[in-house]
């Protein structure tokens, strides 16, 4: 039996009496050849570990022939020493070495199969813009920013107070009933008309207008202030209405403040938002909070006043409401309406939008459509 195949095959004894030193140096060497040998046909870094674990590790055939040192004669040992330690050097280096080219042929594969084709045209990442809603929010700010107005926040849910009652609204005016206003609690009683309870019942606002209030009970005049918000009402989407919407409020409050205040401002803010060649006009109107209250036509932007469908034969197109304060409401805030007067108003930022840009539908500023978005 071939010795050095005893030592490959496993633990056999292969240094035999008789056989001499020729036996272990013929071991050693069939063990490097193997390994050798073995490299060939390992093609993956597991079946490199295997091999190595086979020829060096703690039980490896390598080892196992290291210990055989101590039972030759002491006259071969240092010969025998320097051919083991040279063969285990030659097997770690020939280990090493094909491992350096598995991991580079990995790392090739790898490459290959990862491989990215830098010349194709890159996506184009679409960069968002800010919704019409909000540009148009924006502007106004600007406008009244630069007129020395602060701009304010309020709650979008309110108790009636805020909403109708410290507005002097009456305790029977319609857009109090659940027909017009979100009441959060829902306190119909079984098959019956929901009841409006008393002042701290709460509602999503039906307007801004309670930021007057809640801006006069904390702040004392002079008051230049402006409040951009959404606001609620049950109705139907439809061409005109929206459920939700916005508005920006103002209100200022102020010693000598006169209805021609009021006019000029808002003047200047037509003219700001829909170009110089605009004209306003006043109409009487009613709102419980300002008195006398009027409604803001601008000339149409179509047919200059001419009349045309889009501002169905009047030739004027209304974008706000406004008037001076009722001094109830200036009171009901603890302002002495004899010291102080104000004007206050209330502008639709949808209605801006659709007749600065001609939209036939106030839904299109709801539906996220990109292709009527990216537009603006
Ligand atoms: N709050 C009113 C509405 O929603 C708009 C309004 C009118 C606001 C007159 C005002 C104002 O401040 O003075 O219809």
């Amino acid at each position: 039996m071939n010795p050095s195949l005893c030592c490959w095959h496993g633990t056999v004894f292969c240094f035999r009496k008789g056989f001499g030193t020729m036996a272990l140096s013929d071991d050693l060497k069939a063990v490097e050849a193997q390994v050798q040998e073995g490299l060939k046909g390992a093609t993956s870094i597991q079946a490199l570990e295997e091999l190595r674990i086979k020829a060096l590790g703690k039980k490896g055939q390598l080892t196992a022939l290291m210990r055989m040192m101590g039972k030759i004669p002491p006259e071969e040992r240092p010969a025998m020493g320097q051919l083991a330690n040279a063969v285990r050097a030659n097997v770690e280096t020939a280990i090493k070495q094909r491992k350096l080219e598995l991991d580079k042929e990995m790392l090739s594969k790898k490459m290959a199969a990862e491989a990215a084709d830098v010349t194709l045209p890159g996506r184009s990442l679409s960069l968002g813009t800010q919704h019409l809603i909000t540009q148009i929010r924006e502007e106004i700010e600007d406008i009244f920013c630069g007129l020395g107005y602060i701009v304010a926040d309020g709650p979008y849910v309110e108790t009636t107070w805020y909403n109708f009652t410290a507005l002097n609204a009456p305790a029977d005016h319609p857009s109090r009933s659940a027909r017009d206003s979100f009441y959060v609690v829902d306190n119909a009683p079984e098959g019956k008309e929901p009841l409006v309870l008393g002042d701290s019942d709460v509602l999503l606002r039906t307007q801004t207008s309670g930021m007057q209030v809640h801006f006069m009970e904390q702040n004392k005049p002079p008051i230049y202030m402006i409040c951009p918000g959404t606001v609620f009402r049950p109705d139907t989407a439809d061409a005109n209405h929206l459920p939700q919407f916005n508005q920006v409020e103002g209100l200022v409050v102020d010693e000598g403040i006169t209805f021609g205040d009021l006019k000029g401002t808002l003047d200047y803010f037509t003219r700001e938002i829909f170009g110089k060649d605009r004209a306003t006009r006043y109409r009487p109107h009613f709102f419980p909070f300002t008195e006398p209250s009027c409604e803001v036509d601008v000339s149409c932007g179509v047919c200059h006043g001419e009349g045309c469908r889009f501002c169905k034969n009047t030739g004027w197109l209304e974008i706000l409401g406004c008037g001076m304060v009722d001094p109830n409401v200036l009171e009901n805030c603890g302002i002495d309406s004899e010291k102080y007067t104000g004007f206050a108003f209330g502008i639709g930022v949808e209605r801006v939008a659709a007749l600065r840009y001609d939209l036939p539908d106030l839904r299109m500023l709801m539906e996220g459509d990109m292709r009527f978005l990216r537009q603006f």
